[in-house]
């Protein structure tokens, strides 16, 4: 029976293969391991369903799939990199994680009619783990008539040739597999999943590898006693090796997360683990695995140290509120305005849109993370104040 808050939990394939590895491992695994079985399993993970989508039909909102307004804003962006880069005649526009392909669909259609210039040197390269979505996101450049190509996150991670260009994300970063962690006195413990009466269940136990303990010291920080805590070591280490490829240019990263003292204050004693469907927040992230999506707050301070490691300067995080801001939403806003006489619903729709993607008890508040490799930073358009861009 489904109450108010919760779809009732399903028995899925997935649960089956889930319990085997638990009794195979000796009776439990680590949640990262649940979590990126429950998302990336081949067969029967959340990300390889067919019919997945990240709108108002999917299990929550996107911004890529509120409205194509928010990758014609990014566009701009990219246009900008690509100019301060010298405007190379080959311009690599890599998005990681595309989802539906909705954002790189909505920046490309950007370029080609707006800046056909740079249009013109862009090599554009979506990525994803899941072949599934490989397909769907094909199918969704192809009807624009955009080419690119289509390629596993790791057999492109695997080149040696470094690029130049961008590399762009969203809610990426934030849907890899998070260790669960909390510390108890001197020890920090790691939350593992183990049968009980034939279900799943969360159980305490000693940390499954020294790198969380280290991950802590390496901040200069602890997460309060006895509080749940995420952590990412799959973001840091899919940071490292994007941040390798790029010979020279920037890194976008817009997700979901805080600075390290904040992701990890002693008040926030539950974490940021997240699971969701049918736009539902759902009280145990352990039922039916595979129909459930599950998502983790990133830690900036993190992934900006491992991006300066291989040679990147980061900029402080911008809400995205501020970022489409800058980038030109009002302009865009007052020029529907001025046309909302021949097409009210579109008006209507683009204003909710603007709205959806700046509310900052939503979509607004998630973050942008700007690096850049032997470029220039400062003064980027995104990163500009308010009062720089339309003072
Ligand atoms: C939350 S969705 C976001 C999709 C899209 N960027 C958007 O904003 O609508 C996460 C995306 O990352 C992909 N993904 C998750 N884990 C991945 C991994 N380990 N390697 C590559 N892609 C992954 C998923 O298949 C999905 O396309």
């Amino acid at each position: 029976m489904t109450d108010d808050f919760a779809l009732a939990a399903q028995e899925t394939p997935l649960a089956a293969v889930i319990r085997e590895e638990i009794e195979a491992e000796g009776g439990r695994i680590t949640f990262a391991h649940f979590m990126a079985l429950a998302l990336g399993h081949p067969e029967h993970g959340y990300y390889q369903r067919p019919d997945l989508a990240w709108g108002r039909d999917g299990d929550y909102e996107t911004s890529p799939e509120v409205h194509p307004i928010f990758g014609y804003l990014w566009a701009r962006q990219i246009e900008e990199c690509w100019q301060r880069l010298g405007s190379p005649e080959v311009f690599d526009l890599v998005e990681v994680g595309a989802g539906s392909g909705a954002f790189s669909g909505a920046i490309l259609t950007w370029l080609r009619d707006r800046s056909p210039d740079c249009f013109a040197a862009t090599r554009a390269t979506l990525l994803d783990g899941s072949p599934a979505r490989l397909e769907a996101q094909q199918r969704a450049l192809d009807t624009r008539n955009l080419e690119a190509e289509h390629r596993l996150l790791e057999d492109w991670l695997a080149d040696e040739e470094p690029i130049t260009g961008v590399v762009i994300s969203n809610e990426f970063f934030d849907a890899l597999p998070v260790h669960l962690v909390e510390r108890r006195g001197d020890a920090l413990l790691e939350w593992h999943v183990t049968l009980e009466d034939g279900g799943l269940a969360f159980v305490l136990a000693d940390a499954s590898t020294p790198d969380l303990e280290a991950y802590f010291a390496d901040l200069g920080l602890q997460p309060g006693e006895e509080a749940r805590a995420e952590v990412n070591l799959a973001a840091r280490d899919a940071m490292r090796r994007i941040a390798n490829r790029v010979g020279r240019g920037y890194v976008l990263s817009i997700d979901y997360g805080h600075e390290a003292p904040d992701l990890y204050a002693s008040w926030r004693r539950m974490g940021t683990l997240m699971a969701f469907r049918d736009h539902s927040p759902q009280p145990d992230p352990l039922t039916s695995p595979g129909l459930l999506d599950l998502t983790a707050h990133v830690d900036f301070t993190t992934l900006a140290a491992t991006a300066t490691n291989a040679g990147f300067e980061a900029a402080p995080t911008v809400s995205q509120a501020e970022a489409l801001t800058v980038l030109g939403l009002p302009d865009a806003m007052r020029a529907a305005e001025e046309r909302a006489h021949e097409d009210v619903a579109r008006f209507a729709e683009e204003r909710r849109a603007a709205a959806t993607l700046t509310d900052l008890e939503a979509l607004g508040r998630i973050r942008v993370l700007v690096l850049a490799k032997d470029a220039p930073l400062e003064g980027l358009r995104c990163l500009r104040s308010i009062a720089e861009a339309y003072g």
